[in-house]
Order: C-alpha cells, then sequence, then structure tokens
C-alpha cells in the first residue's frame, strides 16, 4: 500500500491530536483511505521542546523546509494566526500542494482569496476541523443537507465559552478561573480574548453562513459580544426564571437578508441548546426540507479536532486512489472487527417493579437476591397499596449489569414466595457518562 505523507505546519495541541491518533488508529484509517498516512515532517517554533510520539517526524523551525520537502503530499496547517499562516498556505497552494487547516480565523477573513488561488493551482483547502471542533458540520451542510433551502443555523460553536458559563453557574467559580482551565486543557486560542470576545464564534459562524447561504465570507458583518459581561448573578437570575445563558451564535435568513449574530443569550432550560455544557459544541440548522437536525459533539480539543483534520485527509487519499466508501452491504476490510454480541452479553442498569407481599423480611430476601448476583442496587423505593390489599410495589434501579445476569437474578426472585407476580424490567441507559 503507498503512503500519503502529510507536512504538519504546526504541532501543539491539534497536531499532537493528529499523531495519537494516526498511531492509535491507523491501521483502520488506511484501510479506509486506501493509502497509509504518515506524518513526515513538521514546522514549529520550539525544535527543542519534547514532543512525545513525534520521535518519527523531522521537525524544523522553517515553514518553508516542510511546505517544499518533496517528500511531503499534503501540508496540515495547524500553527493558527493568520499572517504567517496565510504566507504558509499560499506557499503551499503554489507548490500544488493540497491543503487541510483548522484555522477559522484564515478562512472567515481570507478564504475567498486562498480558495480562489487553490482553484487557480488545480489542488484545495480543506477546513472541516475550522467549525465546532470534531462535529463534522462542515460535511452535513454541503452533503447531507444539499436538496435543503437553509433558513437558519443557531447553536453554540465556542467550547471555551460554554466551558466558563457552564462551571460558572454550575459550580459559582470565577471567571478567570474557569478561563485558566480552559487553556490549561487546550481548548482556548492561543489569544483567550478572540475566544471570550466572540471573535472566534464569529469566525465560524461566517464560514457556516457563507456554505449554508451561499453568500460571500462576511467576517465584518457578524455582530459579536463576548461573554465578559455576563455575571455570576445573571447566571442565577436567569436559572431563577427557567433559562440558561449560553453563548450563541446565529445566522437566519429574513426576507430582506440575513441576520449574522454572535452573543451570550437566554435560553429557556428545556430547550437542547440549554442542556449542552461544558466544552460540547451544538448546532441546529432549521432548512426546508429536513428541518429541524442537530448536530453536537465535542467543540474543542486535541483528538476531536484531529478527528475533523483527518476526515479532510482522509478524503484527499481517497480523491488520488479512487477508493469510495464501501456500498452498504459491502464489508470494510477492517483490521480486528468486533463480532456482534448475543443479547445476554448486552450490558446496561435495570428498572425493576415487582409486586410483593406485605411482611417483614421481604425486601431483606430481593435485595439478597439481587447480592447472590453481584448486582448492586442504585435505589429502592416502596410504594403502599391502599388497604385492604396486602401486597405492596417494590422498584429497584440496578447498576449496570450484564443481561444474563440481571435476567438469572430476576428469575430468582419471581422464585421468592413472598413475590407475586412477574418482574416488571426495564433497560435503563446513562448516555452521559
Ligand atoms: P497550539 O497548541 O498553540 O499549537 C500551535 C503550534 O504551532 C505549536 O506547535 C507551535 O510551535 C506552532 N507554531 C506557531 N507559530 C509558528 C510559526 N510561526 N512557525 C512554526 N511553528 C509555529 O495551537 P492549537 O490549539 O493546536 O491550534 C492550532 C490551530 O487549530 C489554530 O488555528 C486553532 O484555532 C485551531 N483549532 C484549535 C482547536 C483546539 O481545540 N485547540 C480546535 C479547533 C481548531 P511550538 O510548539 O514550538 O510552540
Ligand atoms: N478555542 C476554540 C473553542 C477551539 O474553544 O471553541 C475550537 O475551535
Amino acid at each position: 500500500m503507498n503512503e500519503l505523507k502529510l507536512g504538519l505546519l504546526g504541532l501543539g495541541t491539534v497536531g499532537g491530536g493528529v499523531l495519537t491518533l494516526l498511531e492509535r488508529n491507523g491501521d483502520a484509517i488506511a484501510n479506509r483511505a486506501g493509502l497509509r498516512i504518515r506524518v513526515v515532517a513538521a514546522a514549529v517554533r520550539d525544535a527543542a521542546k519534547a514532543r512525545p510520539g513525534a520521535e518519527d517526524v523531522r521537525l524544523t523551525t522553517s515553514i518553508d523546509e516542510v511546505i517544499d520537502d518533496p517528500d511531503v503530499d499534503v501540508v496540515l496547517e495547524l500553527m493558527g494566526g493568520t499572517d504567517a499562516a496565510k504566507t504558509a498556505v499560499e506557499r503551499a497552494i503554489r507548490a500544488g500542494k493540497p491543503v487541510v487547516t483548522a484555522n477559522k480565523a484564515l478562512i472567515a477573513l481570507h478564504g475567498q482569496t486562498l480558495f480562489e488561488q487553490a482553484k487557480a493551482q488545480g489542488t484545495t483547502v480543506s477546513y472541516e476541523a475550522a467549525v465546532a471542533g470534531g462535529i463534522p458540520l462542515i460535511k452535513a451542510l454541503r452533503e447531507g443537507l444539499t436538496a435543503n433551502k437553509i433558513h437558519s443555523i443557531a447553536g453554540i460553536i465556542n467550547g471555551t465559552c460554554n466551558y466558563i458559563l457552564t462551571e460558572m453557574s454550575q459550580t459559582g467559580a470565577a471567571f478567570d478561573t474557569v478561563l485558566a482551565d480552559a487553556q490549561r486543557l487546550g481548548y482556548a486560542e492561543a489569544d483567550p480574548t478572540f475566544d471570550v470576545g466572540g471573535i472566534d464564534a464569529a469566525h465560524k459562524l461566517t464560514i457556516l453562513a457563507s456554505i449554508a447561504f451561499g453568500i460571500p465570507l462576511s467576517f465584518d458583518q457578524v455582530t459579536t459580544d463576548g461573554i465578559g459581561s455576563v455575571t455570576a448573578e445573571d447566571l442565577t437570575y436567569a436559572r431563577e426564571l427557567g433559562y440558561r445563558i449560553k453563548p450563541l451564535a446565529i445566522a437566519r435568513r429574513q426576507s430582506k437578508g440575513v441576520e449574522l449574530r454572535v452573543h451570550p443569550t437566554l435560553v429557556p432550560e428545556k430547550d437542547l441548546l440549554a442542556n449542552v455544557n461544558g466544552v460540547l459544541n451544538a448546532v441546529v440548522v432549521r432548512a426546508d426540507a429536513a428541518s429541524p437536525t442537530g448536530y453536537f459533539g465535542p467543540g474543542a480539543g486535541a483528538e476531536a479536532t484531529a478527528s475533523a483534520v483527518l476526515a479532510d485527509v482522509v478524503d484527499l487519499a481517497r480523491n488520488s486512489t479512487g477508493v469510495k466508501m464501501p456500498a452498504l452491504g459491502q464489508s470494510e476490510a477492517l483490521p480486528n472487527p468486533p463480532r456482534p454480541l448475543s443479547i445476554d452479553d448486552a450490558v446496561s442498569a435495570h428498572y425493576l417493579r415487582l409486586r410483593v407481599a406485605d411482611t417483614p423480611g421481604v425486601l431483606n430476601a430481593i435485595s439478597g437476591a439481587l447480592a447472590e448476583h453481584a448486582i448492586s442496587i442504585e435505589a429502592i423505593v416502596q410504594k403502599e397499596l391502599p388497604s385492604p390489599v396486602s401486597t405492596t410495589t417494590v422498584i429497584i434501579l440496578t447498576q449496570p449489569v450484564p443481561e444474563r445476569v440481571a435476567a438469572a437474578a430476576c428469575a430468582q426472585i419471581e422464585a421468592l414466595s413472598a413475590v407475586s407476580d412477574t418482574v416488571h424490567r426495564i433497560r435503563v441507559e446513562h448516555f452521559d457518562e
């Protein structure tokens, strides 16, 4: 199998994530792409810094050296900023090399120029990772929703701001403390005022609106209001009124034109977006056919963003090899594919409803049967029935166990003389953990 060799401009949070994913999932990615993908060179500011996992990568402080390296097939711009990054991407385009970038500022401000240059050179600039981190939102808009007329896009597209407001609201932590955490976790921009000032979200909204509405990239038309003015008091009062304050970006079509705005917003607490917390992003797209559709996931972070970067790289690899996504029904030759399990091996928690005699010791007998099968009880409730009924209802929530264990325990409970009916069992799943 041939190789597709990557040259990275920047080996920080996102570049490091690319190395990690290629190391962990390289075999599967190679199968899907039709080519093995390997990072051969990277430009950094400090070549002496320890970079675990980059032992086989040629490190240099020269951006040009990476771009001009005859070994490099694709240039990944993962350093950020707009000056050196623009110069570098233009150089890569002139060299006829495809560029993949995570840099929303670059695309929002200079995308038009770069796309035209790339077209003239017969190459491409891809930017899935520039918006909403690991969520494949650009693909969804450009491919999945291609038959729709988009009415609006609204969502949380800055992980740092959502993380800050969530932590302030839920733990009472101070703004500066939480911002420092977001920086330590690799979520924030090199200049975090881009995050808290709403500029980063405005860059992303510029890109989304351009794709959705077919308008030029219009960063200077986005009204931008940061989260700096939101106080702990505002978060409390909003909560008392049944709302949450969320950092929203909104692009909405009107008869007169398109609204483009980024600002903190009160969202009713039952709304989907009100319940998207931490670094998570979520975007709701309203359109004329498939509507609404929602996209949810990690908006920042090393591996989440690298996932989007590598999706673009795999597209390039497929274009160069002609390897297509396998059609439904054609199996993909993945290494060590998992086998489908019997339901007996499925693991979930359980809600159990039992009808039992209202006699002393019955709860002990039931919990004893569960303990024999090593099933822990999460909660137990006894519901008295009106007299003269001599039975009572017991509700139990268990911890997750394999299906066969839950079934065996229920059979044992049903055999108890104090239990007057079959055990009514419903599976419980926790999807936020
Ligand atoms: P980062 O951790 O600060 O890494 C930047 C990397 O670029 C570092 O390796 C740095 O070298 C190198 N670099 C910067 N300027 C350079 C120059 N002039 N010459 C050579 N190397 C240079 O940044 P990041 O978080 O990975 O973000 C990179 C890009 O991805 C940005 O455009 C950002 O907006 C975007 N992005 C980030 C995330 C995220 O969650 N972090 C998510 C989506 C998109 P040193 O290591 O020597 O300092
Ligand atoms: N600083 C950005 C954020 C990184 O917090 O959303 C992802 O684009």
